[in-house]
């Protein structure tokens, strides 16, 4: 442990960060600008390769560090490559963890980098595990992995940390050195190591008792933000059906100056993180005997939300006289969230594949994605300046919707607003949990 404890300090120890995604790419950026060496791993040849090159290839995550990386790739501080690093001393899974149909963990990609990792494990090496996974897991599946394929014994001849990452891509402020960072280590020594680590470009860290409190951790705090919003969700449908106003409601409770936190609704929940998380702990919950049933009704609340839009826009229709078999709908904002060209679990995309399906001639509007790149995707572009629709959907919050003038849309009957961002206006608007505005 004094070895690496030194090569730490001193910035010596070399990093490899396998997985150049969401994650991996600006932490790797972040620990190479803090002065340590590192490796970027990734199996897409294309990713590496741009990254050498000191590009982004990752267009939609627009926060990272450019100029940083490419500084640091050209003075071989940073190198990428589909290889891995044998000769590193720490080595950092960041690969995704998504979930099987379904709804259970597929930990198949973390479990071929332990693998890997375990193949040629150098004694006295740090292993974390960054990667989102149920308490339990980083132990009981990462550990027993390195500990088959190298023959060591974990937290003896190496040492084990788990430190779910909690970036909000996007977000300016919380960049990655600025959002505190828990870290649960296998044993005391596994912890120290691992705080020594993240000390030299995190600006807090916050040391757990074991892996299972750090993996928890993250379970507890998106699923208690995914079971805020199926609950906003379930109120807002109360509230269209009581015609009360959600948003009056919900600012008028938070002037409670204690105990309540705002959650909106929506046309639903997207990203990498909240749509997945809880599923997680749910089967974590499982195998412990137990089940999560409020979680497991907040996600279904969530999942609901593009079909309930998508009953909203029928049942506007019928009100407003347009013949949705005939109608020309628009979705404005194809991204899971405002501001990012992000389509990761993203409902409004759920919502026009599901128009599609009903025959309806469904377009994009999306500022973040240019024609050719949603022709890839079979979704039609529509060109505001010059085209009329009947029908616009507000399927995210880019910050030009706000201030487009829905007026130069000619034809326009109505707005479903998938996003409650609008306001009144010479056509009707319908939001989500607040009925019509006009
Ligand atoms: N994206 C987010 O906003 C976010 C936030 C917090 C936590 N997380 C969690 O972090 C983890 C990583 O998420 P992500 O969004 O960066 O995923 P991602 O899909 O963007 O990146 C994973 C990368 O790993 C690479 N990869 C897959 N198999 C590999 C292999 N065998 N060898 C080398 N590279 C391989 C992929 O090519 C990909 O580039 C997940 O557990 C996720 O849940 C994500």
């Amino acid at each position: 442990m004094e070895n690496l404890n030194q090569a730490i300090l001193n910035k010596s120890a070399k990093v490899n960060v396998f997985g150049m995604g969401y994650v991996g790419i600006p932490l790797a950026i972040e620990i190479a600008k803090s002065g340590f060496k590192v490796h970027g791993t990734d199996r897409n040849g294309w990713k590496t390769t741009a990254l050498s090159n000191g590009e982004n290839p990752l267009t939609d995550l627009k926060e990272i560090d450019i100029n940083s990386l490419k500084k640091l790739a050209g003075e071989g501080r940073m190198t990428f490559s589909q290889e891995y690093d044998k000769n590193s001393d720490i080595k950092m899974i960041c690969v995704q963890t998504p979930m099987f149909p379904d709804r259970r963990p597929n930990l198949t990609t973390a479990k071929d980098i332990a693998k890997t990792i375990g193949k040629n494990l150098k004694r006295g090496s740090l292993i974390i595990n960054e990667s989102t996974v149920a308490p339990g897991m980083t132990r009981k599946v990462i550990a027993n992995i390195l500990e088959e394929e190298s023959g060591l014994k974990a937290g003896e001849d190496f040492y084990l940390v788990a430190s779910p990452e909690r970036i909000d891509p996007g977000n300016t402020v919380y960049t990655i050195n600025k959002m505190p960072k828990v870290i649960g280590g296998l044993n005391k020594e596994s912890l120290e190591l691992g705080v020594a680590f993240y000390s030299n470009f995190i600006q807090k860290v916050v040391p757990v008792s074991s892996l299972e409190a750090a993996e928890a951790t993250k379970m507890l705090e998106n699923s208690y933000r995914a079971l805020n919003i199926g609950f906003i969700n379930e109120f807002a449908k109360f509230c269209d059906a009581a015609g009360i106003n959600v948003t009056e409601v919900v600012d008028a409770a938070a002037t409670k100056p204690i105990g309540f936190a705002k959650h909106y609704p929506s046309i639903g929940v997207g990203g990498s993180c909240i749509p997945k998380d809880p599923y997680y702990l749910i089967s974590a919950g499982e195998e412990a005997g137990m089940q999560f049933t409020i979680l497991w009704n907040a996600m279904w609340s969530n999942e609901s939300m593009p079909y309930y839009t998508f009953d909203l826009l029928k049942k506007a229709s019928k009100e407003n006289n347009v013949k949705l078999s005939n109608a020309k709908v628009v979705i404005f904002g194809i991204a899971y969230k405002g501001d990012v060209k992000d389509l990761r679990d993203s409902p409004p995309l759920v919502l026009c594949n599901m128009l599609k399906r009903e025959g309806i001639k469904t377009y994009v509007y999306d500022p973040y994605f240019s024609d050719d790149e949603l022709k890839k995707m079979e979704l039609l572009p529509f060109h505001p300046e010059k085209e009329s629709c009947d029908i616009v959907i507000i399927g995210c919050d880019h910050s030009q919707f706000k201030a487009f003038d829905y007026k130069k849309l000619s034809g326009l009957k109505f707005i479903i607003d998938g996003k409650n961002i609008l306001q009144k206006m010479h056509v009707p608007v319908i939001g989500i949990g607040i009925g019509n505005k006009s």
